[in-house]
């Protein structure tokens, strides 16, 4: 008898798995014999806004579309699971599968390893190394950091002093935003006086400016890569009473969050990057009914500031080489 809720359980839970994939509210597109389609979405971690924003605008696109069912997976910010993840959902013969890599090495393996397997892959936000992918979906972020230099160079007109909070330095974002950056304030008399990796999250990014603020008393601008890092800083600046007379400039710009800063005073810049979560399963779509798609998509980004804020922000240019 002691064997039996077990089995039972198993029982369950796999009739539970497998109906999560099939026979829940048999869909529209099911019920007309249309075809289904499984799409399995790979994100690294879940602990930052921007990233719970990713998953909802592909909830969001996918929930038009009958046909597709998808398969959300949440590395919490562990390279090793999220290999793990991606081998998972070619074990279980997805249709395709849509991956916001945490790092660029240890995700190019099983990426390839599924696109050999048959399974298109749609790389978003963060990249792989190589091309064995099917399609990149992502802002320009050489583009951005040089559009956020040049920004901070006229603003301080032409000299000051910088922290660069930098992201997770093996994603690809991260090396973007920096090399972009460097380039926008070469002709600058600007000077990075301190950097540091903050790995993309808020916590780091305050010790890392408590560090800045204990050695430097002179501190004209903060540039982080992402807009919680700029907050973390701010926050540091803040509570050793240095927040004002220094600028604090970030990137994501998300409405709740990086544009709310600017408009509160807490941010001087945010720039946009658009999560990319309805173009994917544009893309996806595409791919399954046997359409060609480009192997880069790039997406636009705006710049918010206090000037520009209540009337949506201003397109930046199109050319990182600008
Ligand atoms: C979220 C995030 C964003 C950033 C992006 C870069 O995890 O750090 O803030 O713009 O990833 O990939």
């Amino acid at each position: 008898m002691r064997g039996v809720i077990p089995i039972i359980g198993y029982a369950a839970v796999a009739m539970a798995m497998l109906c999560g994939i099939g026979c829940k509210d048999q869909p529209a597109a099911q019920k007309t014999g249309a075809r289904q389609y499984t799409i399995g979405m790979s994100q690294c971690n879940l602990g930052e806004p921007w990233r719970v924003q990713m998953n909802a605008d592909i909830r969001a696109a996918a929930e038009k579309h009958p046909e597709i069912k998808m398969i959300f997976k949440d590395a919490q910010n562990d390279a090793l699971k999220q290999r793990a993840h991606v081998e998972e959902l070619v074990s279980a013969g997805v249709n395709a599968i849509i991956i916001s890599p945490k790092e660029a090495q240890p995700l190019t393996e099983p990426v390839a390893k599924a696109l050999e397997a048959g399974i298109p892959v749609i790389v978003l936000d963060r990249r792989v190394l190589g091309d064995k992918f099917t399609c990149f979906i992502g802002a320009d972020n050489k583009l951005i950091g040089k559009a956020a230099g040049k920004w901070i160079a006229g603003k301080l007109g032409g000299k000051g002093k910088v922290v660069e909070l930098k992201g997770l330095m093996t994603s690809t974002p991260g090396q973007d935003r920096h090399s972009g950056f460097r380039e926008g304030i070469k002709d600058s008399n600007l000077e990075v006086i301190f950097e540091a990796d903050m790995k993309w999250l808020e916590p780091d990014a305050r010790k890392e400016m408590e560090s800045a603020l204990a050695r430097f008393s002179q501190i004209d601008c903060v540039y982080a890569h992402n807009d919680p890092g700029a907050h973390g800083a701010y926050l540091a600046a803040a509570a050793a009473d240095r927040a004002k007379g220094t600028m604090f400039v970030g990137i994501d710009a998300l409405p709740h969050e990086g544009v709310m800063y600017v408009k509160q005073g807490i941010l001087d810049a945010t720039f946009l990057y658009p999560t990319g979560g309805q173009e994917a399963i544009d893309v996806a779509l595409k791919i399954l009914s046997g359409e060609k798609v480009p192997k880069e998509i790039t997406l636009g980004s705006r710049i918010f500031t206090k000037e520009n804020v209540a009337n949506g922000g201003q397109a930046i240019g199109t050319e990182s080489s600008d």
